[in-house]
């Protein structure tokens, strides 16, 4: 028997359903606060990716050569495929623009429960608006969608101004290195990379970081940096709305675009892969040919929420099966029509048989059965059989079409 690649899913038409529901919430909250949603493609020119990703993703990608002999990946993440779409085709549109996208992404990673190489990403790009007000409106907007979600989470905002202030004698390439051991939380590799720069003192100040409660300790570790007014703005419109969230100035992100304000959510439930989101300002269209412009968003990590909130009952929705013999099929199909441009799921037996097995069938597949025998068919009427009391009655077509379908409101 053939298997699906590892780290690769199948959904059943339950969790499909699930999985949709869930989308379209998150679609909808995003309408309500202005974002549009986008599609770019599945896969890009290679070096899209390798401008700016960074080392972990890079390593990650699944690169092909197309039979032009062009580099190509398929997506790691949209960020980038976005902020392309924004310089080939988006600077006309006023600023700022607000998209946000459903998409599949790909990650050679080593599998586990939360962690797959196909996964999808929620996510948004808010483009051309550098203030305080647009950090804060791209975590508030995080927080809405996780909510409708129904996901129990953790949010965590920070800024990389203060850490990067604490590393600012290193090279750029070792205040890489040394973020990318602080955002993979390994203490280990952190001492290590800090010990071999001679930069040992920076251990206890980056830890001290993360444990922050309030924004002014930050600016008493790391000193002022330029941008503390636009952090404490940021920060007050946050607590200004309610929003509950921790400070983490520790937190670096795993992608190498990010300038500014950075956050990441946690799902309270989940183990390792309990990260649900990540994002954060950053700069990215200048690399891809367009102007320098700010740009801010986040990618919720789709399965993930899903995993987190679970298996939950799906709204039941009311089946007709069709009985007919099989002198009247026509008959059944016109049946099946009025049935379905009343918005009601109608199907049809396709399996020959007589007409015990098509209600046997139906018992197990429909809540009612529309029973189409010779009487029926001759008289114009159809029989409809509540297939849970075992009522029924003979009745218009019309009729039959109204009853379910208030049975469907009920
Ligand atoms: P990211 O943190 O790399 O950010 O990914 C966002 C989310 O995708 C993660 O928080 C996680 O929930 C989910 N995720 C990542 N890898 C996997 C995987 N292998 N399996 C399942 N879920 C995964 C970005 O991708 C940025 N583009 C976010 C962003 C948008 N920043 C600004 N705009």
């Amino acid at each position: 028997m053939l298997q699906k690649p590892r780290g690769t899913r199948d959904f059943l038409p339950d969790e499909m359903e699930r999985r949709r529901l869930i989308e379209q919430r998150m679609r909808e909250v995003s309408r309500r606060w202005g974002y549009r949603e986008v599609s770019t493609p599945d896969f890009e020119h290679l070096e899209l990716f390798t401008m700016k990703s960074g080392e972990g993703i890079i390593q990650e990608m699944y690169t092909f050569e197309d039979k032009g002999g062009r580099p190509m990946t398929l997506r790691p993440e949209v960020t980038a495929s976005v902020l392309r779409m924004y310089v080939n085709e988006g600077k006309v549109f006023p600023k700022p623009i607000r998209w946000c996208y459903f998409a599949d992404c790909f990650r050679y990673e080593r599998p586990q429960k939360g962690r797959y190489r196909q996964f999808w990403q929620f996510g948004v790009e808010l483009i051309g608006a550098d203030t305080a007000g647009a950090d804060a409106e791209v975590v508030m907007l995080a927080d809405d969608v996780l909510r409708s979600s129904g996901v129990t989470f953790d949010l965590r905002v920070g800024h990389l101004a203060p850490m990067k202030h604490l590393l600012s004698d290193l090279a750029l390439g070792d205040q890489r290195t040394v973020m990318a051991c602080l955002d993979k939380r390994d203490r280990e590799a952190l001492a290590a990379a800090l010990d071999k720069r001679g930069a040992s003192h920076l251990s206890d100040p980056l830890a001290a970081l993360s444990e922050c409660q309030t924004v002014a300790e930050v600016f008493e570790i790391a000193g002022d940096v330029p941008e503390r007014a636009r952090i404490e703005e940021t920060f007050a419109l946050l607590d200004s709305q309610g929003i509950d969230y921790r400070p983490d100035f520790g937190i670096a992100r795993g992608l190498d675009y990010y300038t500014g304000m950075v956050f990441e959510g946690f799902a309270r439930n989940l183990g390792a892969e309990n990260q649900i989101i990540g994002g954060g300002a950053y700069r990215l269209a200048h690399l891809f040919g367009g102007d320098d412009v700010a740009s801010c968003g986040f990618a919720i990590g789709f399965d993930r929420v899903m995993v987190s909130i679970g298996d939950f009952a799906l709204a039941p929705e009311t089946v007709i099966g069709v009985v007919c013999m099989s002198e009247a099929r026509e008959r059944g199909l016109e049946v099946a029509r009025a049935f379905r441009d009343a918005g009601v799921r109608a199907e049809v037996n396709l399996m020959e048989r007589g007409m015990g097995a098509q209600i046997a069938h139906a018992a197990k597949t429909a809540d009612f059965a529309v029973i189409l025998g010779k009487r029926e068919v001759d008289a114009g009427t159809v029989t409809l059989r509540n297939l849970h009391s075992g009522e029924q009655q003979e009745i218009s077509l019309g009729e039959a079409v109204a009853e379910v379908a208030q049975h469907g409101d009920r």
